[in-house]
């Protein structure tokens, strides 16, 4: 049987409880299509950090590059700075493997009801490519004069042709594998160094792609043109920050962080990629056993299709079984789908429906 190496990192707040719920559902749907996944899971967070001053061992990324694949729950701890924890421990997974796509599709799946008025499921399904290991995340700058009327921030956006180049080209691709439509998403109107570049590599890029239409949008009319009309969103690329905020808009039109799922993506496959939910650690619901497990299941399915030759039909029956729970008004569904079940309940019902 063929058996993959997953290097499990559940992390901080609801990341361990999704994390769980997720191996459980994604062990059945591996042992019903002939597979395994070899877990070796790592204590690395913020309970570590408090304990033992750091998030990770200083030698972490060495001993998780020969997986197959990294899987992560969440990172941030109410009680550890954010910049703390999560550039201790994310942030250098994703630049040390150089994971340069971070792709997040969402869709409006049958079932969920929408914020937004009219819509229904089915009416949204977009795929939103995030530059993933430099633009405004760059660890470039520095504080000076600490404490004076004079202290001083600066923190630099770093956008390279290489690094640009990469991520507009593979959200080109994708574009051209759905329905040939791009959104790029700019803000060239203030920022006259990157996103004047950022346009002119969208278009020199887009050269090679001469069937995918493109539309560029700066970022606030974009983030506008998502909550009005999200119908026309269909391969979307944006810088790093630009595709943080954008998928976070993009969840929430679609129902809840809580289906939301994420890869980071080496596509050169130099080294492993990671997944995980685009959701963070929830302290204002931990511990209430209400966490939903879905982003982290969907996670799954994206993991499985990236895995080896590539475990499509894992990933296929475990979206349908995911939608048919969803479609299924007598399901059990989490709080923030409207419903007051518990993870395990959403958990046990999509185990018997696989
Ligand atoms: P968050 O994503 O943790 O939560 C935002 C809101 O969505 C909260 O109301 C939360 O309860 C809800 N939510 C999120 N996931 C849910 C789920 N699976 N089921 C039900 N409800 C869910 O974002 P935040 O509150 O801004 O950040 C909390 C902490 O997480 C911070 O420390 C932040 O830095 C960190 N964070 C980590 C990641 C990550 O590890 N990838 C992502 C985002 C935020
Ligand atoms: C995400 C998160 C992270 C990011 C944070 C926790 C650093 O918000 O994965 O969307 O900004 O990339
Ligand atoms: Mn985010």
């Amino acid at each position: 049987m063929e058996a993959y190496d997953i290097a499990v990192i559940p992390g901080d707040g609801i990341g361990t409880a999704v994390t769980s719920a997720a191996m459980e559902v994604l062990d059945t749907v591996a042992e019903k299509h002939g597979f395994a996944l070899e877990r070796s899971t790592y204590d690395w967070g913020s309970e570590r950090y408090l304990e033992a001053g750091a998030m990770m061992p200083d030698n972490g990324l060495d001993r998780i590059e020969s997986a197959d694949s990294i899987f992560l729950g969440a990172v941030g701890h109410p009680e550890v700075p954010d910049h703390v924890t999560l550039n201790g421990l994310l942030l250098p997974i994703r630049k040390g493997f150089d994971q340069y796509i971070c792709k997040r599709p969402n869709k409006l799946f049958e079932g969920i009801e929408s914020p937004l008025r009219g819509y229904k499921g089915g009416d949204v399904d977009l795929v939103v490519y995030r530059e993933n290991t430099e633009g405004e995340y760059a660890n470039v700058g520095g504080r000076e004069h600490h404490g004076f009327d004079h202290e001083t921030a600066v923190q630099s956006a770093l956008f390279t042709r290489q690094g640009t180049e990469r991520i507009v080209r593979s959200a080109f691709e994708a574009a051209t594998e759905r329905d040939g439509h791009l959104t790029s998403i700019t803000k060239s109107n203030a920022q006259a160094h990157s996103m004047v570049f950022w346009d002119d590599i969208v278009e020199e890029v887009g050269e090679d792609f001469p069937e995918v239409e493109v539309n560029s949008l700066l970022v606030d009319r974009s983030s506008m043109d998502l909550i009005r009309r999200p119908e026309e969103f269909d391969v979307v690329v944006a810088s790093n920050l630009f595709g943080d905020i954008t998928t976070d808009i993009a969840a929430i039109i679609t129902g809840s962080l809580g289906l939301a799922p994420s890869g980071n993506i080496n596509e050169a496959n130099d080294y492993p990629d990671m997944f995980e939910p685009v959701h963070g650690s929830a302290p204002d619901i931990v511990g209430e056993g209400v966490a939903n497990p879905l982003a982290s299941i969907l996670t799954g399915a994206m993991m499985f299709e990236h895995l080896g030759d590539g475990e499509d039909a894992a990933a296929d029956d475990l979206r349908g079984a995911v939608e048919e729970q969803l479609a299924d008004e007598s399901a059990p569904h989490t709080p923030d789908l409207g419903g007051d079940a518990k993870t395990v309940e959403v958990v046990s019902d999509l185990t018997d429906r696989l």
